[in-house]
């Protein structure tokens, strides 16, 4: 929650108290310049040792709760039928409204699951937008993303409090154009991961529903933000203000007819989940989970793993839960806002994102602004965020690339872990840069992988720029070196 101080200023406030820790090191910017070299300007590829605050995900990496890490001490280790399972099973539907619940290792397994047994080649799958894995698995099975966002989503400066809704026009007209039968399920993702973490509201969500059941089609829900995004349309949306994220949470969970996530995020486990209440849905699914995953009642997870995810899933309707990362971003956005930093507004979900288009006007999608923006963050600050810009897009198969809608480097903010003075040195660091914009230049690639490069490619900065901007950071701001404690 936030707390209005007696100046009038409002902080966001931490509704729990950190009772273990784990220690982190600052290295000097010659260290860091090293590391990024060495990573190919690729975030993905930096060792932890030499990040200062690793902002790169929210994902398998929130503070679990002390109930989550006790019930990993009492679960039921069987192959089959173990009880932490049903359990969680039970969570599910005390909590989403679902009967029927499976595992899976984590989200992208059911996002391949899904369009395997839903989707054939020549499919068509409308979203409110794409996240690279759920693309990558459509796409490998022959069928078709349809992105069909309302077209100020693109807009990374707005005020328009749901950015992540569909267009329900364009869907008629998708309908119309491919007819119900290449339309393998309406995907919607809550909140938009690769939109800067932009949520739809209820009354959006409501009217894909009714055009869904017009047309006899499935409707999906990435769940992976559902509680950020129920968060937000508590604050957002009229007549939500006097209901609870939990009942927000049921009433968006009875619009859709299958329903999945990455347990790596709401819940902070390491796992991921599939669940419905159309048994017929459910039971084409069923048959796949332990060819590929595991038997039906671990799904690939370890039984620990799902011990804590019941306890996350009961946890994640909590205000204080559902809300914590989303006040420290709506405070890291508008003092980034203040100062004129180009930054995704409204404040979402998952993380600040920078708009690397307009921070690095100069520098042309060919040569990957996002990227080089990541890279020069980290090299400014030691943070580790994200590219999610071309870099992250794969090319066509005729080798061409795909240049992005949006060119973004995402600071991740993970749940109960950084506080408010880790977030005013991340702003102070992104202002430094912004002033020194001008030394930062492109990347070219040196090894780029077939599929998903963004996790495993590497690249070079053209013209050695980070060598310049490490220069003058360590001439203007270099850090005491960090003291090493000895034990007497
Ligand atoms: N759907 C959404 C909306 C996601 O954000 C993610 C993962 C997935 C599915 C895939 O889930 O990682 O458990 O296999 N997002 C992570 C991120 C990787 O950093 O945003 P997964």
């Amino acid at each position: 929650m936030s707390i209005r101080l007696s100046s009038g200023k409002e902080i966001p406030i931490e509704m729990h108290k950190t009772r273990m820790i784990q220690k982190i090191q600052l290295k000097p910017v010659s260290e860091r310049l090293k590391a990024i070299e060495e990573a190919g300007y690729n975030t993905f590829l930096l060792k932890t040792k030499d990040i200062f605050l690793d902002m790169l995900t929210d994902s398998g990496v929130n503070a679990m709760s002390d109930n989550q890490f006790a019930a990993m001490m009492n679960v039921d280790d069987a192959y089959a039928g173990s009880m932490t399972f049903y359990d969680f099973a039970k969570a599910v539907e005390d909590v989403l409204g679902f009967k029927y619940t499976m595992n899976v290792h984590q989200g992208r397994a059911a996002e391949h699951l899904l369009p395997k047994v839903f989707a054939k080649e020549g499919d068509v799958i409308p979203t409110n937008y794409h996240f690279t894995t759920t693309k990558a698995h459509i796409e490998l099975l022959g069928s078709k993303v349809l992105e069909i966002y309302a077209d100020l989503a693109l807009e990374t400066a707005s005020k328009h409090p749901f950015k992540g809704n569909m267009d329900p026009q364009k869907l008629k007209n998708v309908i119309k154009k491919y007819g119900r039968e290449k339309i393998a399920f309406v995907r919607m993702e809550a909140t938009t991961n690769l939109l800067g973490g932009q949520p739809f509201s209820m009354e959006n969500l409501k009217e894909i529903r009714r055009i869904c059941t017009e047309n006899k089609l499935i409707l999906v829900l990435d769940g992976s933000l559902v509680g950020e995004n129920a968060y937000l349309i508590k604050q957002r949306e009229k007549g939500y203000e006097n209901k609870t994220v939990a009942e927000i949470i049921r009433e968006m969970c009875s619009l859709i007819d299958l329903y999945y996530m990455s347990g790596r995020k709401n819940t902070s486990v390491r796992g991921g989940c599939i669940a419905s209440n159309n048994e017929e849905l459910f039971n084409k699914i069923k048959p796949w989970l332990p060819v590929y995953e595991g038997f039906f009642t671990y799904g690939g997870m370890s039984m620990r793993e799902i011990g804590a995810m019941a306890v996350g899933m009961r946890e994640m309707v909590d205000p204080d839960v559902a809300g914590c990362s989303v006040e420290q971003i709506k405070y890291f956005v508008n003092r980034l806002t203040e100062t004129g930093i180009p930054v995704v507004t409204p404040p979402g979900g998952l993380g600040c994102h920078l708009d690397a288009k307009k921070f690095l006007p100069n520098i042309p999608q060919s040569q990957y602004p996002a990227g080089a923006l990541t890279a020069a963050l980290y090299i400014a600050s030691g943070i580790r965020g994200m590219e999610r810009g071309t870099v992250s897009m794969d090319r066509d198969k005729d080798g061409r690339e795909v240049f992005s809608d949006l060119e973004l480097t995402r600071i991740a903010v993970p749940r109960r872990v950084y506080s408010i003075s880790h977030i005013e040195y991340a702003i102070d660091r992104i202002n430094w840069l912004y002033k020194h914009r001008d030394m930062i230049k492109g990347l070219k690639f040196t090894y780029e992988p077939p599929v998903l490069r963004f996790f495993l490619g590497k690249l070079e900065a053209i013209d050695n720029w980070g060598k310049t901007l490490g220069a003058a950071y360590r001439k203007e701001l270099e850090e005491q070196p960090t003291v090493t404690v000895r034990a007497p």
